[in-house]
């Protein structure tokens, strides 16, 4: 087993983002979970399986090859081979992935080739039950969350820089109906591991945010 640390927490909090500037600094590698699941949804997408035929999805997910590779220490998401990295970030696979990724096959094929990357590299992995699934054994445990007015303002100045109209209570919203999903589904749902530090990002900056996992790094690594 390499070292480890695990973020958990909800969409938007931006674990992404600090994952990856705390893998550089300490010259770990960052795992991205949840681009697993979206390349799972990507497939289910492209053979049009229906989000509720559990049937569909569970043969679907066994015929699903992905892998995961790194180029220039960027992570990339290969799905019979191809790589998909840049049809992933979308609402609809990110909704998708949601939906599918309640399902217990599709978790277990992903959790093993998770616990496999971790297993041969020091890493940073991201996604919603490092914590308390993939990684229990894990010093280094952060649940990483912002209220979801937060949320939803980073979102809509992420969209509006990008020239895009959206309305922001309508972003809220839909933060709070995916982060619900979330946290109540049967397996694996998200929630803080009991030996994990919680870190509000509300009223934090990215470099303050990275700052308080590199010390937690520093004194449980
Ligand atoms: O972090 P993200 O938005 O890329 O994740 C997309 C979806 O995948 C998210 O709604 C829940 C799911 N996911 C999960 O169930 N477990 C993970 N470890 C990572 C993501």
């Amino acid at each position: 087993m390499g070292k480890s640390i695990a973020i958990d927490g909800p969409a938007g909090a931006g674990k992404s983002t600090i994952a990856k500037m705390a893998a550089k600094e300490l010259g770990y590698i960052y795992v991205d979970t949840g681009a697993m699941y979206r390349a799972m949804a990507l497939y289910l997408l492209r053979k049009g399986v229906d989000r509720n035929d559990t049937t569909a999805i569970e043969k679907a997910c066994e015929d699903a090859d992905i892998s995961i590779s790194y180029e220039n220490g960027q992570q990339v998401v290969l799905l019979m081979g191809e790589n998909v990295n840049a049809f992933l970030r979308t609402e609809e696979v990110g909704n998708m992935a949601s939906a599918s990724s309640v399902n217990p096959r599709v978790r277990e094929k992903l959790v093993a080739l998770q616990q496999k990357l971790a297993a041969e590299k020091d890493v940073v992995m991201d996604g919603r039950d490092i914590g308390t699934v993939v990684l229990p054994d894990s010093k280094c445990k952060i649940y990483l969350t912002a209220s979801s007015a937060v949320r939803a303002k980073r979102r809509y100045d992420e969209l509006t820089a990008k020239g895009e109209t959206c309305d922001i209570d309508k972003i809220e919203a839909d933060i709070i109906e995916r982060d619900h999903r979330d946290m109540t589904r049967e397996h694996s749902p998200l929630k803080q591991a009991e030996d994990a530090v919680l870190i509000d990002s509300s009223d934090m900056t990215i470099e303050e945010v990275k700052d308080a996992i590199l010390a937690e790094a520093k004194r449980k690594l």
